[in-house]
């Protein structure tokens, strides 16, 4: 008799003596994976969770396959191996990649929109178009891919101007260029040294906008859209929102900014006209929508979309989530979101990310942490891991962003007091963290 693999074996939960319980993959590795996977693994629906390829947090709890988030025919092969039924997509690559057109026509449920309605992230020129012909409020644009008509824009319309490079850049590919010379810079960089490749085919200059940023999450399920909680995150990488912009230093929810107004306010001009044309032009939008908004003197406007949760934004929206996450992600796959009510916990919550020294840029890479047991021990506290890896008994930082130290607490000012105690207690003198994470929501008075 073959026997089951030990992955099988576990007795899978059960209604009335009917199996309930599914087997699921996430796909990814950072911090917003291990987020994702520690919210499955508590729900009663979960049967088994394999996470691809992981980190050495997710491992700790899931079992871990060494398959690269990007390496499609790899994950849809050891999906039907293990009759994976549904599969969750952490990060946009695959997504614009088209992993979960793959899976569903394998057979396979996934979680996150097709490679069509992927584009709204994938290709900023896509959004803006979008954007133009159904009146969405967003910075006024214009593209290009001539460098020296790119070039003579800027020079008629001045500086401060933002280029935009138009596909994924990995967080890398948006100047606001407080010049013209700078922004001459940015456009050779993308257009004729071609630093993003082919994401770097056409480049988009666009109006600044001023205000308060704030991150809006919605699933989405082809027709219907519903809100997440609020959040904000810090993309700058030093205190005080300066230097280089990073793919986020920490984030907090609920973001006080985000008023009720202000939210219908982005569900009728935002998101629900763009979920409605998505829907009208044959791409119906299926997974999270996750708008970059600035909130303006004259209201919020796009800045751009993303098109799966945030990293750290996820973090804190899932640390606040009483309901389960899973059939919530099902809902939307399966198109009746309606029927859905979501539940939150009232508390608020905070991630600091710690991040090896020089990240933005080339980071150190092998270094050992230690004390992640005391710091995981404190009250409210959960750590979630990004770029680690086991090494024997060794736990190892692999570059970039490292750890999330995420905390709940009665208010932002609790919240924030409880990660930065568990962050002191993280011994890893390679590492570093912004000190001021939540500082606007202290600032006005706590939420
Ligand atoms: P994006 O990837 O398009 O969200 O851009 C990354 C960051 O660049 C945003 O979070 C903003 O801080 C900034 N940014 C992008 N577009 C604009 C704009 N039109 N005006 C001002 N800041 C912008
Ligand atoms: N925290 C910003 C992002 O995930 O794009």
């Amino acid at each position: 008799m073959i026997q089951d693999p030990p992955s099988l074996t576990k007795a899978a939960p059960t209604v009335y003596g009917v199996e309930i319980g599914m087997k699921i993959l996430v796909v990814g590795s950072g911090g917003r994976e291990h987020a994702l996977c520690w919210a499955i693994a508590a729900s009663p629906l979960c049967d088994k969770l394999y996470c691809a390829p992981g980190n050495a947090g997710i491992a700790a709890e899931t079992e871990c396959v060494p398959i690269a988030a990007g390496d499609i025919d790899a994950i849809v092969d050891f999906c039907r191996k293990q009759a994976i039924e549904f599969v969750v997509v952490g990060p946009e690559a695959p997504l614009v990649a088209g992993l979960v057109d793959r899976l569903e026509g394998a057979g396979i449920m996934a979680f996150g929109p097709t490679q069509a309605a992927a584009a709204l992230e994938g290709s900023k020129g896509f959004m803006k178009d979008l954007c133009a012909k159904h009146n969405i409020p967003t910075a006024r644009y214009h593209r290009f891919r001539d460098a020296e008509k790119a070039k003579a824009h800027v020079r008629v319309h001045g500086a401060p101007i933002v280029v935009k490079a138009d596909g994924l850049a990995a967080g890398k590919g948006v100047t606001v260029a407080r010049s013209v010379a700078e922004a001459c810079a940015a456009i050779d960089s993308c257009l004729t040294e071609r630093r993003f490749g082919a994401a770097g085919e056409e480049v988009l200059l666009e109006e600044v906008l001023t205000g308060e940023e704030c991150s809006f999450h919605c699933l989405v399920d082809g027709e219907f859209a519903l809100p997440l909680a609020t959040a904000q995150d810090h993309k700058a990488v030093l205190d005080g929102e300066r230097g280089p912009n990073t793919g986020g230093m920490g984030a907090y929810s609920p973001a006080g900014i985000m008023t009720p107004e202000l939210e219908r306010r982005v569900m009728d001009e935002i998101i629900s006209p763009t979920v409605a044309a998505m829907a009208r032009d044959g791409m119906p939008f299926r997974g999270v929508l996750y708008a970059g908004l600035m909130i303006t003197d004259s209201g919020p406007k796009l800045l751009e979309y993303n098109v799966r949760f945030g990293d750290p934004e996820c973090q804190v929206l899932l640390m606040r989530l009483m309901s389960d996450l899973l059939p919530a992600l099902l809902a939307a796959h399966d198109g009746v979101l309606k029927t859905f009510y979501l539940r939150w916990f009232p508390e608020t919550a905070l991630c600091v990310v710690m991040a090896a020294k020089g990240y933005p840029g080339e980071s150190v890479k092998g270094s050992e942490i230690k004390g992640l047991d005391r710091a995981g021990a404190v009250d409210g506290v959960t750590i979630f891991h990004a770029g680690t890896k086991r090494e024997g008994e060794k736990l190892l930082a692999e570059g970039g962003r490292v750890l999330g130290v995420t905390a709940l607490g009665d208010n932002v000012a609790e919240a924030q007091a409880r990660a930065y105690r568990a962050v002191d207690l993280v011994d890893w003198p390679q590492g570093f963290c912004r000190r001021d994470i939540g500082w606007r929501a202290v600032a006005r008075g706590g939420e």
